[in-house]
């Protein structure tokens, strides 16, 4: 068995190439295969769904906005973030967010159960001027979103998630600009849109229901956060393999 020497392996180029990759493999198998057997790394929870139309702009602006530079979105299994924020975050709560909008900071607070905790008038007024509403306020005044929502480009947005991996039905992709626009007008025919995404709650987000504003697309997706998982409905069992 000289051959099986270390200095054989160390004077031979290929040799020891082919038993390095051989054994750096066996660790990248270990990791890898398992996935296979898999059908997802997530496990899925009862509510989440794909953004609506009119959420999925909201989140565009989010991004666009860099509210995730002060804000971020991942309540922590830590006592007392649990007292300030509620439950906290599942990964299948943000299993489609592409990307994701964890963030890393926190000048303000974080975000990921702020759905439902205010009004819609108060989301729009501290948007239009923070220190209007909470004096002491450092966050920076967003009142040119009242200017009207360029949603031309729904269909393909959604179209655009879907090809990484969000379950977008062809109906969805269809009806994206009528169900953006249904969503924010709270006297709109509810029947299609409530069918394809359930738990969603039409308004006039922004305040007014004439033109769709950014304001509505940003609002709409605020109240949004934090709110498809009744936490009554997640057994146990669910809990524990996130
Ligand atoms: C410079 C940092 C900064 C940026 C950028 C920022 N915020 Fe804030 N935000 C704060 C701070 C600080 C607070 C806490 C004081 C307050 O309520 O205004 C806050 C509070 C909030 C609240 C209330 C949260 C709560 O639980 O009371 C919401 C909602 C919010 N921000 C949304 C946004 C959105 C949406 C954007 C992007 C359009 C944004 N913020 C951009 C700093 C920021």
């Amino acid at each position: 068995m000289r051959w099986f020497n270390h200095g054989t392996i160390e004077r031979n180029l290929i040799l020891m190439g082919v038993l390095t990759l051989i054994t750096v493999s066996i660790g990248g198998l270990a990791q890898i295969v398992p996935l296979f057997t898999v059908e997802s790394t997530i496990e899925r929870v009862e509510g989440v769904r794909p953004y609506t139309p009119l959420e999925l702009s909201g989140r565009d602006i989010y991004v666009r906005e860099g509210c995730y530079l002060c804000h971020s979105q991942m309540v922590r299994p830590f006592r007392d973030e649990l007292e300030r924020y509620g439950h906290y975050s599942l990964a299948a709560e943000s299993m489609y967010d592409h990307p994701f909008q964890w963030g890393s900071k926190r000048t303000g607070p974080d975000l990921a159960r702020v759905g439902g905790r205010y009004s819609d008038d108060w989301q729009a007024a501290h948007l239009r001027s923070p220190r209007a509403v909470v004096p002491e306020s450092v966050m920076p005044p967003y009142a040119f979103l009242d200017r009207p929502l360029n949603y031309t480009d729904i269909a393909e947005r959604l179209r655009a998630q879907a090809a990484v991996g969000v379950p977008y039905t062809p109906e969805m992709i269809a009806h994206a600009r009528a169900d953006l626009e249904a969503q924010a007008r709270p006297e709109a025919d509810p029947t299609g849109f409530a069918g394809r995404y359930a738990r969603a709650r039409q308004g006039a987000f922004d305040g007014d229901a004439g033109v769709v504003t950014e304001m509505d697309a940003l609002v709409a997706y605020l109240q949004m956060l934090g709110t498809l998982v009744r936490f009554s409905d997640v057994t146990p069992e669910q809990l524990r393999q996130q």
